[in-house]
């Protein structure tokens, strides 16, 4: 569920915003942080954290949406604290200019990545560490945290997230390199479930 300290009233965020600018804040960052928060560190189990991913893979997730080939986050979008920002994550992307693709994507990679404060389950950690090291390890390098990559961090992402993104990938409906396709196409419920908890625990160390 959303909570609503992620909600930064709107005198605040320009305050914000306007400070910001010799920090390099890109304007357009005021319409990530009622869901991925300023320094892109979501609260939020259902979206990302950004923060700290390399600006090549953010700019690239930006370019997917714009294209529509990935989910675009409609229902996120429709909710009453969003109102007004778009109609969805992929409606955003069509909004903004590929500089502010670049801009954004800098700025968020720029950004400190910190763990999702979550629990984890032992057993189904230990699972999923096998089918990492088997299947995913050798581009998803140091447990799912190598920013060089390219890849995202999966290390302390959000459970709920990498469980729905992962099925998004294993039914089709997100873009996904060729050769990660049979990987993921590969995975049982139990495993996805399995992968999240172990992303969880390596988020920890
Ligand atoms: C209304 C909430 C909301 C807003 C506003 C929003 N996002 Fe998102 N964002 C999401 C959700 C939800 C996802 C995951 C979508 C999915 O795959 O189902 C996401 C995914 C992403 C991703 C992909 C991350 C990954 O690991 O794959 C990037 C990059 C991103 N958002 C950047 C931005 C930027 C930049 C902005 C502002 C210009 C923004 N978002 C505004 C909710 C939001
Ligand atoms: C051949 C290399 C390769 C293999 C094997 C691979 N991946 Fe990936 N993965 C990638 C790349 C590259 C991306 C970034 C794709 C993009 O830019 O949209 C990615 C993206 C992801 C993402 C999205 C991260 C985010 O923040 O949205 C998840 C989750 C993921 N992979 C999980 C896995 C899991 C779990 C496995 C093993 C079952 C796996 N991958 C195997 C290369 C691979």
């Amino acid at each position: 569920m959303r909570s609503t300290t992620s909600l930064i009233p709107a005198t605040l965020a320009a305050l914000a915003v306007s400070a910001g600018v010799f920090a390099g804040v890109p304007s357009a960052a005021e319409d990530c942080a009622s869901c991925h928060n300023k320094n892109g560190i979501s609260d939020d189990e259902d979206v990302p954290i950004i923060a700290g991913a390399s600006a090549f893979f953010l700019e690239n997730q930006m370019f997917i949406f714009k294209e529509g080939a990935r989910p675009c986050g409609t229902e996120e979008f429709a909710e009453e604290a969003h109102k007004g920002i778009a109609e969805s994550h992929c409606d955003l992307a069509k909004q903004l200019t590929e500089k502010e693709f670049t801009e954004l994507a800098t700025y968020f990679a720029d950004q400190p990545f910190e763990s999702a404060d979550q629990k984890v389950d032992e057993d189904l950690a230990s699972m999923g560490a096998q089918i990492h090291q088997q299947s995913c390890e050798k581009c998803h390098s140091d447990g799912g945290s190598l920013v060089l990559d390219d890849a995202g961090i999966l290390a302390g992402q959000w459970k709920g997230y990498l469980i729905s993104t992962l099925q998004d990938y294993k039914n089709g409906d997100r873009w996904q390199p060729e050769k990660m396709q049979p990987a993921t196409t590969a995975l049982s419920e139990k495993d996805i479930q399995a992968l999240a908890e172990y992303y969880a625990r390596e988020g920890k160390k």
